[in-house]
């Protein structure tokens, strides 16, 4: 039997050093990446994958220079904007995780707007990870149990992840040849497979990832049993 990939997680590293290695400003790397993002997302609406969680900023990102981040969120801003038709016309629900209050009203209107449009989609949700940090998300999540005194246990905690409603992560990809976390999703990630790449993000592609997810299909996956 071959393992179902429910959860696909990806760290999307290395757009910085693409476009160094071409003599490029590292804005550049992001504006490819975001191609990427686009024919990796409808690959995987049409392989039947049920969510895909992007790394697109870490709470820790915010340390880099102000140009940079600047960019960024305009990116994600224009990006959103322009993809709508997209996720409608492959019916592909969106959905953002991380701490939204830390961003600039414009895109919070912006990823509502958006969540709201595709939100009665049920075939792939494409999750981006903006300002998330796993540390961040588990503390909010410990303070929401607290604030409504419920219950500290594995479910109620899981439920008070900006994950609720989605499975554990199968597959995790990192590229760039990275081989760390970086803050992503630890609680989430208890039993994924992982994959990590020596591809740039701007240059991976839907052609790689068939040959990762195949791979994945044919691990021996334990879950602690024998
Ligand atoms: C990943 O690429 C994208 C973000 C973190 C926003 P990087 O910008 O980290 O690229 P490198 O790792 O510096 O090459
Ligand atoms: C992780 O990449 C965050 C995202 C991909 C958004 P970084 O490039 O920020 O990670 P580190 O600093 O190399 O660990
Ligand atoms: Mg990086």
């Amino acid at each position: 039997m071959q393992n179902r990939l429910n959860h696909l997680a990806i760290i999307m590293d290395g757009n910085g050093r693409w476009a160094q290695n071409r003599g490029l400003s590292r804005i550049e790397g992001h504006k490819k990446g975001a191609d990427t993002v686009r024919n990796i997302t409808i690959f995987c609406s049409q392989n039947d994958v049920r969510y895909l969680t992007l790394y697109a900023f870490s709470t820790e990102n915010w340390k880099r220079p102000k140009e940079e981040v600047d960019f960024l969120m305009k990116l994600f801003y224009v990006y959103l904007k322009q993809e709508l038709k997209t996720y409608l016309k492959y019916k592909i629900r969106f959905k953002v995780i991380g701490n939204k209050e830390g961003l600039s009203k414009k895109l919070q209107d912006t990823i509502q707007f958006v969540e709201d449009k595709t939100k009665h989609f049920e075939g792939l949700t494409q999750v981006l990870a903006i300002n998330y940090g796993s540390r961040d998300e588990i503390i909010r999540a410990v303070q929401k149990l607290n604030e409504k005194d419920i219950e500290i246990n594995e479910e109620n905690f899981n439920n008070c992840l900006d994950t609720a409603d989605m499975p554990d992560v199968d597959l995790l990809i990192r590229t760039s040849g990275e081989i760390r976390l970086s803050n992503y999703l630890l609680w989430q990630l208890a039993y994924a497979e992982m994959h990590f790449t020596n591809t740039y993000f701007p240059d991976f592609n839907s052609s790689e990832l068939e040959e990762i997810i195949i791979d994945f299909q044919h691990r021996n996956r334990r879950f602690g049993k024998i």
